[in-house]
């Protein structure tokens, strides 16, 4: 969990908003492992405890949002821009990307439904999220075009930031374990960022193909800590432009 450094004193949680509850992403059947995929974590208990994330944690992702995804989805003319953060942890990677679309949507002048769904394996990390309350980063946290992004989509004060209404009605959390196989929904993004160097190469290879079986054709993945072994067969291909960065072939 990342706490983004937060000023003096704890910040208090404010009631949970009724919306918060529904959950309209129609990943199932969370956490039933069998024996086999049991195996291909590296080691469990290190994955459950490394939740570590903070707000506009990672450029690479931001970038790839506006200069490559948004510019393919425009350009796809689709209505739905869907994108899954997988191994979200607290929710923080998930609000920055859903800002970062919302302020390239803006800029766009086109008004496609924007979805994001965050999903991850520790229950109390998603609490968190859907609270979407969070201890107040220090100014050098990043930079000022995210504070001012930041500044426009949630509320700021001296110890905490609350996510605005807008962000909360867009981003949506679930207890998943990408594991499995998410049924039915289809992604245009999805970004696997700090998880999947906790699985060997099999496990990679197997999370790959459910990642893949729902990703929007002509859509992309961000894949850190993805090995070369855990690409084989993958049939993804480096977009180039972004590091970590993929496309189906
Ligand atoms: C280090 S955090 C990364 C958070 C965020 N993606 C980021 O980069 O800031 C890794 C998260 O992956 C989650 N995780 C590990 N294996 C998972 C799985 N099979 N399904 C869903 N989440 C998983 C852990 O619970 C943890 O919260």
């Amino acid at each position: 969990m990342a706490l983004n450094n937060p000023g003096s004193g704890s910040p208090k949680r404010p009631p949970r908003p009724a919306n918060d509850i529904a959950i309209s992403c129609r990943a199932t059947n969370p956490i039933s492992i069998n024996d086999d995929l049991g195996k291909v974590f590296l080691d469990e208990n290190q994955a459950k405890a490394t939740t570590a994330t903070r707000l506009f944690r990672n450029d690479e992702i931001f970038n790839a949002i506006t200069k490559v995804v948004m510019p393919g989805f425009f350009s796809a003319t689709r209505s739905k821009f869907a994108m899954w953060s997988t191994g979200c942890s607290s929710g923080e990677e998930v609000y920055s990307m859903a800002m970062i679309a919302l302020t390239e949507i803006a800029k766009s002048k086109r008004s496609p439904l924007l979805e994001v769904f965050g999903t991850d394996i520790n229950s109390s990390r998603i609490e968190e999220a859907r609270s979407g309350f969070y201890g107040r980063p220090s100014r050098d946290a990043f930079t000022p075009n995210y504070w001012r992004i930041l500044e426009k989509y949630a509320e700021i004060d001296s110890n905490s930031v609350t996510m605005g209404s807008k962000l909360r009605s867009i981003c949506k959390f679930k207890l998943f374990d990408m594991r499995n196989c998410p049924k039915k929904h289809f992604f245009f993004f999805i970004v696997c960022n700090h998880v999947l160097q906790y699985y060997d190469s099999d496990g990679q290879q197997h999370i790959l193909r459910n990642l893949k079986a729902v990703l929007n054709p002509g859509g992309f993945l961000y894949l850190e800590g993805i090995t070369t072994a855990g690409l084989e067969g993958s049939g993804l291909v480096k977009e180039g432009s972004i590091p970590n960065l993929y496309v189906c072939s």
